[in-house]
Formats: structure tokens, C-alpha cells, sequence
């Protein structure tokens, strides 16, 4: 059962981005709620996950115990109500004794804690890494995972370990996602003195780990920041783009009770979905590294290709792209030289033209071109 899981990257929501510790029964439920009425669970995402802070303590048999002031229910009712939506529940703890904020960790609770959560009706879990205690990062996940794969229910196992210990090496068969990085910030480039990392910097990171990724067993990329504000709506337009051609799992990190048109339009662009979605499971290569301007490509399932030109600098890019002169191919399933393609556009959602003519676009600054390649029978 757990290794039928997560056959495509993980979609959802997660508190911490927006929320902090600041969780409760209400805002879960309201989650769930605006997952519907926006459309974002049309769209693909399924999982409403509570991270850090709704755990208080452990009563006097070690079973864990839930603030009772942010959720008066307990978990098995909260579940049951995201369930009732057509939803999937998700919780956070951590591979040490402490939380990241001080809260009880699972070291030593593990199997007890495995069973707890199925009993609640847990889907997922992530697993955090804070006073680990110097235990080996393999075998602490692997505790967990064991734990998990005996509880009797189906959980999917998030591995956040910001990839000290190349979780990636280790991964597969333990967890089905891995972090690869520090958190995430709400910033294109940027470097904070107290850890984080911005967009660029984590698709760096990714660029090499693509041999790593596949159907149950996805690289990372941390969650999204779409809709925070910090960031240009190109700049979100590049965040969501790269994380669906890097086949990460995209966990929404914003407030989806107050959306914006365009940050909507940015999470719930199905097209550019199915591209992180597509079954073959593999993750987008960087083939082309000019500088500041990237072609990143993604195999698709059935001989069909995403492209994606990424615009680093601070102007535009005016592509002039002869798709013949250039060297796109994968073994011989996606073979520009063999075969024509049509090219459609998964941003402007409208087909551009055909391989054998060149493409012309203005990519703008922090900007990209999104296209869909698929061969002309
Ligand atoms: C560190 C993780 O990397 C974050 O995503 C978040 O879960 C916090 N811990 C919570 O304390």
C-alpha cells in the first residue's frame, strides 16, 4: 500500500508559510471550505496539512496530546470533516525528541504515534528535523517509516530533513518526497542571514537531482509562496512553472480564504498542472544554460515534452527560437530532428505554431515561456 502511493507529486495545502503556529480547527475547516469554492480542488489539490504547534504535550501513557483550546474536536472529527469535503488530512511531527517550536517530537513515540494518527484518520505526514539529537538521518526516517507502514492505514511520509543528509541517496522506499533545502522565503533571489532560501537558489539545487525522482519518490522543492506578496507575478508565474517542471510536489502555502484573480489564476492553471502531474514522473532537465536565460525540459508520458525558457535577467528576452538547429532530444522518444511538434503556449493557453518554424516571444524580466510539445502524427 505505501509504496502505491504518491504515483504523482503530492498537491495541497500547508499551514506553516502563511500561518506559522498559529493553527486551529477553524482555520483547517475553512481551508477546506475555500479548497472547494476556489477551485483549487478541481484543480488537483487534495491534502489540507497542519504543521507545527497543534500538539501540547504527552498524557501519562505517552499518547500525544492536542491543544484543546485550537481544537475543542480533536483530530478524528476535524478529519472527518475534511474527508466528508472529498479531502485529504495531513499532520507534522518531528524525527526528534522537540518540535522546531519546542513542541513534543515522536523520538521514542514512534510506532505509538503511527497508530494514533491512523486512528484519527491521518493521509500524510510530515517529519520534521529539529533536535535530532545527533541520531543517523536514514535510520530515524526509517523508524518512522516502518512505524507508518505497520499502522494499517495508507499515510503518504514527508521527509524534512533540508537535505543536510542527501536524503535523496536514501529516500526511495523510506519516504515519498524529501526536502532538498532550508525553508523557502517569499523571494525570487534572495539570502537571509537566519537561513532560507529563494526561488533560484532551490531550483539550482533541484537542477542536479533529477536522476532522483520518480512515480512514489519526488525531490522537494519546499512549499509554495504563491499569493504571499513577495513576489512579482512573473516572478510567481516563474515559481509555479519551475516547480511543475521539476515534477515537486506543490503544496499551496497561502491564505486560500482571500485569493486574488491572478494568484488563483497562477495555482489553479490546469494546464501547466499537468505538466507536474504527468505520469511518466520525470523531472525537468536544465540542457541549456546561457547565462541568465535557462531552457529547462521535462519527458513527458506518450512522446510529448514541456518546455520551459527561463528569463533570470532584468530585461526582456526577445526569443528567436529555431527548434531545428537545436539539440532537444531524449533517446529517441522525443526527437525534434524526427518529428514535427505542435506548440502550445500553457500560459496564454493557445497553440503557437509548430517546430519548424521558429518561436518568437518576449519572455519579461524574472519571466518564462511555458510550451507543450506534441508530435503531429
Ligand atoms: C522547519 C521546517 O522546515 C518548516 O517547513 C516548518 O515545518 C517548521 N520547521 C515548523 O517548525
Amino acid at each position: 500500500v505505501f509504496n502505491a502511493l504518491a504515483q504523482t507529486p503530492p498537491m495541497g495545502w500547508n499551514s506553516w508559510n502563511k500561518f506559522g503556529c498559529n493553527v486551529s480547527e477553524q482555520l483547517i475547516k475553512e481551508m477546506a471550505d475555500a479548497m472547494i469554492a476556489t477551485g483549487m480542488k478541481d484543480a488537483g489539490y487534495e491534502y489540507l496539512v497542519i504543521d507545527d504547534c497543534w500538539q501540547v504535550g504527552r498524557d501519562e501513557e505517552g499518547n500525544i496530546q492536542i491543544d484543546p483550546k485550537r481544537f475543542p474536536n480533536g483530530m478524528k472529527a476535524l478529519a472527518d470533516y475534511v474527508h466528508a469535503k472529498g479531502l485529504k488530512m495531513g499532520i507534522y511531527s518531528c524525527a526528534g525528541s522537540e518540535t522546531c517550536q519546542g513542541r513534543p517530537g515522536s523520538r521514542g513515540y514512534q510506532f505509538q504515534d503511527a497508530r494514533t494518527y491512523a486512528t484519527w484518520g491521518i493521509d500524510y505526514l510530515k517529519y520534521d528535523w529539529c533536535s535530532n539529537e545527533g541520531q543517523k538521518a536514514e535510520a530515524a526516517y526509517r523508524t518512522m517509516s516502518d512505524a507508518l507502514k505497520a499502522c494499517g492505514r495508507p499515510i503518504v511520509f514527508s521527509i524534512c530533513e533540508w537535505g543536510e543528509n542527501e536524503p535523496w541517496k536514501w529516500g526511495k522506499g523510506i519516504g515519498h518526497l524529501w526536502r532538498i533545502t532550508p525553508d523557502i522565503r517569499d523571494c525570487y533571489q534572495c539570502v537571509f542571514d537566519w537561513g532560507g532560501v529563494g526561488v533560484l537558489d532551490i531550483i539550482d539545487k533541484m537542477a542536479d537531482l533529477y536522476p532522483y525522482a520518480g512515480p512514489g519518490h519526488w525531490n522537494d522543492a519546499e512549499m509554495l509562496e504563491v499569493g504571499n506578496g513577495g513576489m512579482t507575478r512573473d516572478e510567481y508565474i516563474t515559481h509555479f512553472s519551475m516547480w511543475c517542471m521539476l515534477a515537486a510536489p506543490l503544496m499551496s502555502g497561502n491564505d486560500l480564504r482571500n485569493m486574488d484573480k491572478e494568484t488563483i489564476e497562477i495555482l489553479t492553471n490546469k494546464e501547466v498542472i499537468a505538466i507536474n502531474q504527468d505520469k511518466k514522473g520525470e523531472q525537468a532537465r536544465r540542457f541549456m544554460d546561457m547565462g541568465e536565460k535557462e531552457i529547462w525540459a521535462k519527458p513527458l508520458d506518450d512522446g510529448e515534452l514541456a518546455v520551459c525558457f527561463m528569463n533570470r535577467t532584468e530585461n526582456s528576452w526577445k526569443l528567436d527560437y529555431d527548434w531545428k538547429k537545436q539539440t532537444i532530444y531524449f533517446a529517441d522518444e522525443v526527437n525534434i530532428h524526427r518529428k514535427e511538434y505542435k506548440i502550445r503556449d500553457l500560459w496564454q493557453h493557445k497553440d503557437i505554431g509548430t517546430t519548424e518554424r521558429n518561436t518568437r516571444h518576449e519572455i519579461p524580466a524574472h519571466g518564462v515561456l511555458m510550451v507543450r510539445l506534441t508530435p503531429i502524427k
